[in-house]
């Protein structure tokens, strides 16, 4: 009973700290938190060798793959604003990375890894993120419906991985998206009609999976398309007339599929 007292003064006690805490030390404690987050995720790595520079003994804008954007005048706090990781042999999960934690992020490029499991749906808390380029690692999951509220978003790759399940219809909210790239994974399901409202839509590959289902005419919508690769898949039916009005593509790859007349 007495230790039971005892432990709810401590956490009062505590409470009563947190909250009396100045200003500056929770500003300072927030570069913190984007910092814990890179550890704890770096901890769970099988292959952080990398990652040397990632320690409590510098400021995470000093790590290696990370960049801040520092407050002019030093005004504000200085938040990070891209990790950039290619190739540097990464292997592991990427759950215990808190995303919440990095909600300043513009760029996120871990490509060329062998990062694996799922992408997590908490990835969709990256609400500022501008490009998202995950090709050619391990990674096997559905991809999370909540991608689609990435707003920002004008570039995302998750190609040459082992994506499941079917392409979310949700992708059609990243209204500026300009290049996406899903292409040599194991998708199924149709071709979602909605991408047809992908108007800034430049570059499509969605080549080298198991979509089926036709070609839907709502592409025909992307007039700003030049790049648009369909390639083995298990695609039915017509070309749609419609595709006559991607005026702009240079590049069309339809081969390999079921497609007829
Ligand atoms: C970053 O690294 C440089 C040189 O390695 C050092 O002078 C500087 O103090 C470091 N900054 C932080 C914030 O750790
Ligand atoms: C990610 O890094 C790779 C390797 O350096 C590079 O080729 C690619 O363009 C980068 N992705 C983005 C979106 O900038
Ligand atoms: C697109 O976003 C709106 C709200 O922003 C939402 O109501 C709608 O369900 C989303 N569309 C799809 C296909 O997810
Ligand atoms: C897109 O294309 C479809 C079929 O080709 C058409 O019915 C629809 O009106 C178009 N939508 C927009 C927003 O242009």
């Amino acid at each position: 009973m007495a230790s039971q007292l005892h432990k709810t003064l401590l956490c009062a006690t505590s409470l009563l700290l947190l909250l009396l805490l100045p200003r500056a030390l929770l500003v300072k404690a927030s570069l913190g938190s984007q910092g814990r987050a890179l550890l704890h995720w770096k901890a769970t790595l099988r292959s952080p060798q990398s990652l040397r520079s990632w320690n409590l003994n510098s400021s995470p804008c000093n790590w290696t793959g990370v960049t801040c954007n520092y407050p002019v005048a030093g005004r504000g706090r200085s938040v990070v604003t891209e990790i950039s990781l290619p190739r540097m042999g990464l292997a592991g999960p990427l759950d215990a990375l808190d995303f919440s934690a990095l909600g300043s992020l513009l760029r996120l490029n871990l490509s060329y890894n062998q990062l694996g499991g799922a992408i997590p749906p908490t990835i969709s808390a990256l609400s500022r993120l501008v490009s998202l380029d995950f090709t050619s690692n391990q990674f096997r999951s559905k991809i999370p419906v909540g991608i689609g509220s990435m707003k920002e978003l004008r570039f995302l790759s998750l190609s040459q991985n082992q994506m499941v399940g079917a392409i979310p219809p949700s992708l059609s909210n990243l209204t500026v998206l300009v290049s996406l790239h899903l292409e040599d994974n194991k998708l199924v399901g149709v071709i979602p009609k909605e991408l047809g409202r992908l108007h800034e839509l430049m570059y499509l590959d969605i080549g080298v999976n198991r979509l089926s289902g036709s070609i839907p005419s709502n592409l025909g919508n992307l007039t700003k398309l030049y790049h648009l690769d369909l390639y083995q898949n298990q695609l039915i039916g017509v070309i749609p007339r419609e595709l006559k009005n991607l005026v702009n593509l240079v590049y069309l790859s339809i081969a390999d599929n079921n497609l007829t007349g």
